[in-house]
């Protein structure tokens, strides 16, 4: 059996092969722009692969995304939707973003931003510190990553609400779903953070009507994917006072263009995609636990249902 290892650095994809190369002997394992024959490959372990690369490989049976989104994959026309694709989940990564949910919450919670400022103009000033009971954090998105955010940041005091496609059960947080409860939901989101999969259902989802539903001068916080937003009506709110401050991780157009306004908005908190990074250290073990299951005919694990999109 031969797998295939795309990554944008090939360092990395070298990374891949040296650990699994260890753990599967049996396997071969080539990486990525050295293909070899296309018609040799069975398997393709994939982050961002080029578009069309995916559709040149005849004998493709399974696909196994090395991040935990899947919009790099989904939204390849060439990829044949008969072919299997699988979910990373990595307990590491997932830890990773709950700590930025944490770190964002806590930062906005304690008005950070605006006291980065006074440091500045060196001014010594104390601003009112809302109760924690008081702010509350609502999480966009309840899988995997969601709901460990949830959780988390349930546990520091904030009254949690979580929204999700489907009904989800979280102890300890008020969990609305679907369209029919999303203005429900917003309303009661002090702060509102987006972890939601980019799907052609989410695309665009935190827009001016949206952005609107939110307690005024709320907070917003992306560590998902930029195509959620809608970045002018974002940049509105934010000068309006709809919004008092966004922290993102994610942007539409990635790397952020320099002339980009989000770069320099005072209430705009930027990071490169660094919320979650795929540590192949850690991400190796459920991998490895689901290519021998592939080797042995068995079920795979975190199996995507394509009609869902993720
Ligand atoms: C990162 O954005 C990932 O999807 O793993």
């Amino acid at each position: 059996v031969v797998a295939l290892i795309i990554t944008p650095r090939v360092e990395q994809a070298r990374v891949w092969r040296q650990l699994l190369s260890e753990r599967l002997p049996q396997m071969r394992f080539r990486c990525y722009p050295q293909l070899g024959d296309p018609a040799e490959i069975d398997i393709a372990l994939s982050w961002k692969a080029p578009k069309g690369l995916l559709g040149s490989l005849p004998r493709l049976k399974l696909v196994y995304s090395l991040g935990m989104g899947l919009d790099h994959l989904l939204d390849d026309p060439s990829l044949d939707r008969r072919v299997p694709i699988v979910r990373l989940v990595d307990p590491n990564m997932v830890e990773q973003m709950s700590e930025y949910a944490l770190y964002s919450t806590l930062y906005f919670h304690r008005r950070m931003d605006v006291y980065e400022r006074f440091q500045r103009e060196q001014r010594w000033e104390e601003l009112p510190l809302p109760h924690t009971p008081m702010r509350r954090v609502g999480i966009m998105g309840l899988g995997e990553i969601g709901a460990d955010c949830a959780r988390k940041v349930a546990a520091l005091g904030f009254p949690v609400r979580g929204w999700s496609r489907t009904r989800k059960q979280i102890a300890g947080v008020r969990c609305y779903c679907g369209d029919g409860e999303l203005d429900a939901f917003l309303a009661e989101c002090d702060i509102l953070i987006s972890v939601l999969p980019l799907t052609p259902a989410t695309a665009g989802i935190v827009n001016s009507v949206t952005l609107e539903k939110l307690p005024r001068g709320a907070y917003f916080v992306n560590i998902a994917r930029g195509g959620l937003v809608v970045e002018a009506d974002l940049l509105d709110a934010l000068d309006s006072g709809l919004v008092d401050g966004v922290m993102l991780d994610v942007v539409a157009e990635e790397p952020l263009a320099p002339d980009h306004p989000l770069w320099t908005h005072p209430k705009v908190r930027i990071t490169p995609h660094i919320a979650g990074l795929t540590n192949p250290y850690t991400a190796v073990e459920p991998v490895y636990a689901n290519l021998k299951r592939f080797l042995a005919g068995e079920a795979l694990q975190h199996l995507v249902d394509r009609g869902r999109a993720y």
